[in-house]
Formats: C-alpha cells, structure tokens, sequence
C-alpha cells in the first residue's frame, strides 16, 4: 500500500511546552485538575477498546486510565503531578505493563508523581491556599463529587485557617484555545492519519461491486487502516442508495444495488489525531447523467467554500459560501423554486442541506474551539484544521419531481484544510474526487 512512513511521536519536551503554556495562562493562585478517561464496559465483562481523553493525551501523552493530572502554577516542588496506578506485576500479566508513578516521571516529563491509591490525602493540601480550580465540571460525574468531597475537606479546616478555593472555572476555556492550534508535530500526525484514510477511500471504491453489501466495502477501510496502526476515528457511515440520506447511518448492512450512489464517509485516527474524508461514488463505477449533475453540483459547493479558507475570512464564509452555490444549482435543477435571494432568505434549501459545512479537527474528529468570539464568527488564523463537506441528500420520500422521486441521493463530498500563513492546504487531496477521476480510478 503506498502510504508514506509514520511520523516520529509527538517529543516529550512539547507536552512539556503545552503544559507550561496552560499553567502561564493559569496564573500562580489556581490549580489545574483534569482525570484520564475512565475505562468502559461494552458488555458484562467486556471492554470498548481504550481510548484516553484528547485533553489528558495532549498534556500528558500518558496512555494509561486511572490517572489524574495536576497542575499546580509557581508550586516550588514542581508544577506537574501525576497521579497514576503502581506497578502490578500480577496484573499487568494479565492487562499489560503499567508506567507506574517511577515510570511517570523517567518517561513522561511528569515532576511529581504518586500512586492514585493516596489521591484522597494529597490533593485536598495541594487545593489549599489556591483560589481558582480549572476543571470539566459535569463531564465525568463520579469525579465531579470527588472533588466536590476534597474541596470540602479544605473548607471543613477553615477555623485552622485553610484557604479554600473559591473560584470554579471550565478547564477547557484554557485548554481548548491551545488544541485549537495545530503545532508541525501535531500536523505530521494529521497528514499521516490523513493519507491512511484516503488510501482506505480508495481501496473501499474498489471493494465495490452491485450485488455486494455495505459491509464488504467497510471491511476494506479497516484493512487498510488497521495495516496502518489506525483505528477509526468514528464509526464509519458506509450508505448505499437511501441510506445515504442517514446523516449518522452505521448499520452498514445494506444491499449495493446497481444504479445507486454509495457515501463513504471514513476517517483513520492515527496516535489520537483524527481524519475525515467522505467520497461518494457509483455502485456500479459509472455515474447516472442525474447523479452527475448533483455530484457536480456539490462539488463546486466544496470548491467554493475551500476558496474561503484563507487566514483573515470569518470561518461562517466557508458555509456560506457553500450554502449559496448549492441553493443557486438546486433552482437551476428544479428542486428549488423562485429566487436565490428568497431560498436563502427562507432557507428552502436546507430541505436537502440541513448539516454545517465543516468542524475542527484534530485529536477529536468534531475538534475543541470556539467557532464565535464575542458573537461574531471567529476569523480564521494559521495553524487551524478544519473539515469542508458540503452535501444534498434526496431521500426517497422527499417532495420532489417525479424524476428525483423514490430514489435515495445522499451525496457528500468532505475534506480537510490547513489555514497556512497565505492560503489553505488540503491534507486529503490523495483520493480522486472529481467524477472522472472516481469513474477511473474504479475502472483501473
Ligand atoms: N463523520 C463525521 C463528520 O463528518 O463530521
Ligand atoms: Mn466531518
Ligand atoms: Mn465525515
């Protein structure tokens, strides 16, 4: 398969850059706390394949769950503790090695670290004397009264004249503004795990044959990603026909019908960081004159709106520049009625169109950062990754002529861009896009 050489990992001293520049935003009186992941159950005593959280990997690199991070700004001792299971050679026979709180410290950066057996003695003295806790309240419950308990331990010491904190603050308010910003490293991961997916797109458009299922076209991602050290970045939406129309379809079960589009839409997540391409292409290699005009279509809706993503344009440009190019061919194709100005106006179009156009993406697939600042749409600056995936979807149902009736069209054509200092780079430029090209590639 002719994928490029994986990256170096992301260096130890650029976790530590990414911690120093949180606790510098932080100030000296807060402290930072943020758990690992917790594992989960699939069934009974089965897990779902362990994925840290994308805001614990991208300060820590640590892969382990029962951890917690903390951050504590000017502490003389060292800044960055970490509290983590101890070696267990009984159970890492069974669950793998463990770093232990040595390990912690000897490969990770971390300056203190301490098993997570004595977090309950340790952290109500490190939330002493800090004003402001930094933390993701409501997003893992069980921790959320944990800390609510070691607050409470500080407050109850009040008449001995412990300081509690008094100032409760979202974590990510911090955070998210890094991640937002993607450093070479981070992208070196994103190209990889960008050309891994576009090379299951392309082996997925082979694997395709009418008279085939869903299925067998999925199985051809996963080949090509799994022999890539990847894992999908989300469950892949492979739709054929109607199902194509299924904005979140993961079934993937279907018949592939001779005659009927099929959307792909399929992402590799390499090291944490994630990709996400969707193609849509024909069942039977050949686009019908009707699919061609819709494809086309959606096509100059992506080409328009990645020629909004350049440094300085409100990220809102991108969609709507898409919006207006779909809802001015839906006119001239007689799906829509009247005036562009009236379709956009009453937003007719979102009758076919009813998704965004795009998201940042990085260690998330549906990535961290604000999209608005201070109500406006934020401007987009170098170092920003986003998706571009404008679609049309008919569904079988839809009140349509009788030529685009009791079909099924889902068409979505997605890519991702890179703000650079003058323009836009596209990462997922290796899979053929244009309705030519797909017919060829298929045909070859
Ligand atoms: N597959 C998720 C998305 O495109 O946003
Ligand atoms: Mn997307
Ligand atoms: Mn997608």
């Amino acid at each position: 398969m002719a994928v490029t050489k994986a990256p170096a990992e992301v260096a130890k001293g650029e976790y530590q850059r990414r911690r120093r520049a949180l606790l510098q935003m932080a100030q000296d009186d807060a402290i930072l706390i943020l758990p690992a992941a917790p594992e989960r159950i699939r069934s009974h005593d089965t897990h779902h394949p362990y994925r840290q959280d994308s805001d614990f990997a991208y300060l820590t690199g640590f892969p382990e769950p029962e951890a917690v991070l903390v951050l504590v700004p000017g502490r003389a001792h060292g800044e960055t503790l970490l509290f983590c299971r101890e070696r267990h050679p009984e159970r890492e026979l069974w669950d793998g090695p463990r770093a232990g709180p040595e390990g912690a410290v000897s490969a990770y950066g971390i300056d203190d670290a301490y098993p997570i057996d004595d977090i309950d003695e340790i952290l109500p003295g490190l939330l002493e004397g800090r004003s402001r806790v930094y933390y993701h309240f409501g997003r893992d419950t069980d921790f959320d009264l944990k800390l609510i308990g070691w607050v409470n331990r500080v407050r109850a010491q009040a008449r001995q004249g412990a300081q509690s904190p008094h100032e409760f603050l979202e974590l990510g308010h911090l955070l998210h503004e890094l991640r937002l910003f993607k450093s070479p490293a981070e992208l070196k991961q994103m190209r990889f795990a960008a050309v891994v997916a576009a090379e299951a797109q392309k082996a997925a458009m082979r694997a395709t044959r009418a008279g085939g299922r869903e299925f067998e076209v999925e199985a051809a991602l996963w080949a090509v990603w799994r022999a890539h050290d990847c894992v999908p970045a989300y469950n892949p939406i492979v739709g054929a026909g109607p199902n194509g129309c299924v904005l979140h379809y993961i079934a993937n079960n279907g018949a592939l019908r001779d005659g009927d589009l099929l959307l792909c839409d399929a992402g590799a997540e390499f090291r944490g960081y994630a990709s996400d391409i969707t193609r849509t292409w024909p069942v039977n290699g050949r686009y019908s004159k009707e699919q061609r005009a819709l494809y086309d279509l959606v096509l100059a809706a992506q080409a328009a709106a990645l020629a909004q993503a350049v440094p300085g344009r409100p990220y809102a440009a991108v969609h709507n520049a898409a919006v207006e190019v779909l809802a001015d061919g839906l006119l001239s194709l007689g799906l829509l009625k009247g005036t562009l100005k009236k379709a956009l106006e009453s937003e007719a179009y979102k009758a076919f169109y009813m998704h965004k156009t795009g998201h940042w993406i990085g260690l998330d697939v549906h990535d961290v950062g604000d999209y608005k600042v201070a109500g406006e749409s934020r401007l987009l600056e170098p170092g920003m990754v986003f998706t571009v995936e404008p679609g049309l979807y008919i569904a079988p149902d839809a009140k349509v002529s009788a030529k685009w009736r009791g079909i099924g069209i889902g068409i979505r054509i997605e890519d991702e861009v890179r703000i650079t200092d003058d323009g836009g780079e596209v990462l997922t430029g290796a899979v053929p896009k244009d309705a030519d090209a797909i017919e060829a590639w298929m045909a070859g």
